[in-house]
């Protein structure tokens, strides 16, 4: 029988653990580091989509007072990032939710931060998912710093 994505991911969950925690794991602080000084969000709601093991959502907890929703497709991955939630010490602030991209179960303008790693390139409709994205993610002026960085219109 034919395989979905969202099935091969949950086959590849224990492996995908072993690959996040031997190989990727220096990279989960640099990335919270990084997002933290790009959007200078360190308080409010942040989305972390397909998150995996949630080790970004943990980093991000670390430096901030975020609460973040750690959302994954799959149901196995969703079971690991909740033992390295409850291990870690944000349990209070960081929410495990089995989700689907395309959509999303929150209302518009609802979070501050929404971010996500390697996970892109498995989204079955990424125009789709990122209307989604953006109706759930709320809208702020840019910054000075970001109109000059990103080239934005100055009527944006
Ligand atoms: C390569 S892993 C990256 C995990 C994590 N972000 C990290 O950096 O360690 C890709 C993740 O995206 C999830 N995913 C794939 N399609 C998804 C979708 N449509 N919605 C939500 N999550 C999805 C997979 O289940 C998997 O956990």
């Amino acid at each position: 029988m034919k395989k979905n994505l969202a099935d091969c991911m949950e086959m590849d969950a224990k492996e995908f653990e072993k690959t996040a925690e031997e190989i990727f794991a220096p990279m989960y602080p640099v990335l919270a580091e990084q997002i933290i000084e790009e959007t200078g969000k360190i308080e409010g709601l942040c989305l972390d989509i397909g998150t995996g093991t949630g080790l970004l959502p943990i980093e991000l907890a670390k430096r901030t007072k975020l609460v973040v929703y750690a959302l994954d497709i799959s149901e196995e991955m969703c079971k690991i990032a909740c033992r390295n939630v409850l291990l870690s010490k944000f349990s209070g602030r960081i929410i495990v939710i089995k989700g689907d991209v395309h959509f999303l179960p929150f209302r518009d303008n609802f979070f501050d931060l929404v971010v996500s790693r390697g996970s892109f390139l498995f989204w079955r409709n990424q125009i789709e998912a990122f209307k989604e994205i953006y109706s759930c993610l709320l809208y702020t002026s840019p910054s000075p710093r970001d109109r000059t960085r990103y080239r934005m219109p100055s009527s944006a």
